[in-house]
């Protein structure tokens, strides 16, 4: 038996029985979502086909509406993947634009769909998947920069430049235990991503509006169908909570910090000042006006795009405080910048993977910025602890006297004669000479985690067995 309702105005078909008149124009301008959150259409029809499945094993709906569902559904997916599908505001957002194609394509059965389901949970779950597809993308953006970032480390374990402090030389190090400093925070972000996942993979869908439902629907079954680890295990929590964007948003800020702040480094380091490194054309541009010109531009704009990311965090946060359970329309002001600060870090993640492949160090550069600015001042003092048993204070006084000494005759701490360094301590010895070469200091740096390319080289296999 079909029972047909009559339409009796112009109101919405999806909501609008009670309704005498449709929206006004504006109102269903700033009402409408179709216009970003048909982004999400892949997993608005994967949570349908999951519910529709489960709504027929459980009895709700039966099989022949269930089939005809999930094919209806299928032919909606390749239309809007082939680009053949009309997104219409009027229907406001994905949701309803996929249920009333199904309606075209099916007839009846598909307003059996909605039953035991509110667009609520509909929009919770299709936004995690959406979110956890993203989060999945990070870490795996991230996995091939901390692969590149290893290449480079090992090729330069042991190449020397200078360490610095307040952007000031302070000691050498080398180059592959600068490139590894970048591996760890990369690492950790790629650890924030995974940990925000295990969180995140818990499935709203059930929910309902907010109270759950009468029917008989089995949530562990489209919890696993949808690969997500358990249904979420309170109602209004489920349609309320936005914590898995935030915690992406959060790791993205973070991420993205770390990203600014080695491209700042490669600002730097490509400078015609410092040659550390040459980016390649293909991670730079020219400028118009100067034929000289090789900018980094691609390194200026990861530098950058943490504007947005964390704007976007900030942004979410702010819709999200002070909402009182369980939906509020406010929530829909969630996407939009979800969906920039994930395609900016993606973007951002790939251009540095990129240019850091690219990337060639400058060693002969690099080996001789090393040995400026008195880098070795503290291995000089730590060999007078050592050989002559100096108090370290007092060590550093001598060392320091040492210091004014070579910068008043312009040179650096190795080409001071025996006879200058006797004639500050007489017990000094020709010994001395041992440790203020860069290559000695870096290496004689071995206890863990410092830069001495022995413990390089450690830290290299252990993330290489880390990442498998
Ligand atoms: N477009 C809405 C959103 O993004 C879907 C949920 C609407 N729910 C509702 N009760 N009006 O949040």
């Amino acid at each position: 038996m079909t029972m047909k309702p009559k339409n009796t105005s112009n109101a919405n078909t999806m909501w609008g029985g009670r309704f005498a008149a449709g929206p006004d124009a504006i109102m269903e301008a700033i009402n409408a979502s179709i216009g970003f959150d048909q982004r999400m259409a892949a997993q608005d029809i994967a949570g349908s086909g999951a519910h529709a499945a489960m709504l027929a094993a459980t009895g709700i709906i039966t099989d022949k509406d269930a089939e005809a569902i999930g094919e209806g559904l299928l032919t909606i997916l390749s239309e809007i993947e082939d680009g053949n599908f009309e997104f219409s505001t009027a229907l406001e957002d994905i949701h309803m634009n996929v249920e009333a194609r199904l309606k075209d394509l099916i007839g009846e059965p598909a307003g059996r769909l909605h039953t035991a389901r509110s667009r609520n949970d509909q929009v919770a779950l299709d936004f995690r998947m959406w979110v956890r597809g993203q989060t999945d993308a990070a870490s795996e953006g991230l996995r091939a920069l901390i692969g590149v970032l290893l290449a480079q480390a090992e090729a330069g374990a042991d190449w020397v430049m200078p360490g610095f402090t307040h952007l000031q030389v302070a000691q050498p190090v080398t180059w592959g235990h600068h490139m590894m400093a970048y591996v760890e925070m990369f690492g950790r972000d790629m650890s924030r991503f995974e940990d925000a996942r295990k969180r995140m993979n818990q499935s709203p869908l059930g929910a309902a509006a907010l109270a759950g439902t009468s029917f008989p629907i089995d949530r562990h079954m489209t919890a696993q169908t949808l690969g997500f680890d358990a249904p979420a295990a309170n109602s209004l929590d489920a349609v309320a909570d936005r914590d898995f964007a935030l915690e992406f948003l959060a790791a993205s800020t973070i991420c993205a910090m770390h990203l600014s702040r080695f491209a700042e480094e490669l600002v730097i380091w490509s400078s015609a000042q410092f040659r550390f490194v040459a980016l390649s054309d293909r991670f730079s541009t020219g400028s118009s006006i100067m034929p000289q010109k090789k900018n980094p531009d691609a390194a200026e704009l990861i530098r950058a795009k943490i504007g947005r990311i964390m704007g976007a965090m900030v942004g979410l946060f702010t819709v999200m405080k002070g909402l009182p359970l369980a939906y509020s329309k406010d929530m829909q002001e969630d996407k939009e910048q979800v969906f920039d600060a994930a395609d900016s870090l993606m973007l951002a993640l790939a251009a540095m993977t990129g240019m850091v492949a690219d990337m060639s160090a400058n060693r002969a550069e690099l080996e001789v910025a090393a040995a400026t600015g008195f880098s070795t001042a503290t291995d000089l003092a730590d060999w007078l602890v050592r050989e002559l048993g100096m108090p370290f204070r007092d060590a550093h006084h001598v060392t320091g006297t040492l210091v004014g000494m070579a910068e008043a005759k312009g040179c650096d701490l190795p080409e001071l004669t025996l006879a200058d360094m006797q004639s500050v301590h007489d017990a000094i010895h020709k010994g001395v000479f041992d440790v203020l070469g860069v290559h000695n200091s870096v290496a004689s740096r071995t206890s863990y985690g410092g830069t001495a390319p022995d413990q390089v080289r450690i830290q290299i296999a252990r993330w290489k067995e880390v990442l498998g």
